[in-house]
């Protein structure tokens, strides 16, 4: 039975979260203007980033901020790896048919103002084999990576920022982690700006497609 005080949470809960919380407001934003985003802008987000909880609070994220020259470089190595995936030796040759895709996520990429590359600190290129150990460990690190990216994309939202969340990244691994200089894993990029589109909500799998309750409280509780 619902309470009282659950209730009245409840009853603005469209007015007060689903219009206005960047959980439902956010979008994925692939248009963007020519508007450079002050760089304390991008420290809020890497400060929400690095709020994300982690396993064993091993915080295994690293960022690398790139503007101006140095993301011209990685686009340019990004372009090298395409093209070496679509006619020399790929990296992905299974997942070819999302090379166009990669093509436009490029075409993105150059025109934001801004590309923050995530970086997974103990991880290894995802080439090499790993041993069942380090894939659990890979696993959690790379949960907790998803969950500061999120914070950092809800609180461009907040900062009225666009975002989006690349790893078509992966197809060019060598050409950019040649260009990074990283140790660890490469795990992708958010591209930021001010957006010059304001897409629909993407569509949404149902909840029951997706959940289900399986909860059985005995007797004696
Ligand atoms: C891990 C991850 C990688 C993604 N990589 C790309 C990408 O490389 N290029 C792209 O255009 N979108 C990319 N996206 C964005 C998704 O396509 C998008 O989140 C999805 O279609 C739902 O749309 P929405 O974000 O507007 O709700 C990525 C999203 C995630 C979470």
């Amino acid at each position: 039975m619902i309470n009282s005080s659950s209730e009245s949470i409840l009853s603005n809960w469209g007015e007060l979260v689903e219009e206005n919380d960047p959980i439902f407001t956010r979008r994925s934003i692939r248009r963007f203007s020519g508007r450079e985003v002050p760089a304390e802008l991008i420290g809020k987000m890497l400060e929400a980033a690095i709020q994300a909880p982690s396993a064993k609070n091993r915080q295994p994220w690293r960022f690398i901020v790139l503007g101006g020259e140095y993301k011209a470089e990685f686009e340019r190595n990004m372009e090298r790896g395409l093209m070496r995936e679509e006619n020399g030796e790929p990296l992905l040759p299974r997942s070819r048919e999302w090379l166009p895709d990669a093509w436009n996520t490029l075409r993105i990429i150059r025109e934001a103002p801004t590309l923050i590359a995530v970086v997974n600190a103990n991880g290894k290129p995802p080439f090499v084999p790993i041993d069942s150990d380090d894939r659990v460990t890979e696993l959690c690190d790379t949960l907790a990576i998803g969950a500061a990216v999120q914070n950092m994309l809800l609180t461009a939202e907040r900062l009225g920022l666009g975002t989006l969340w690349i790893a078509n990244t992966c197809f060019a691994y060598t050409e950019l982690t040649e260009l990074l200089q990283t140790e660890g894993q490469f795990v992708g990029a958010v591209a930021v700006g001010y957006a010059a589109e304001a897409p629909a909500a993407r569509p949404r799998k149902e909840l029951d497609e997706v959940a289900e309750y399986r909860i059985r409280r005995s007797a004696m509780s």
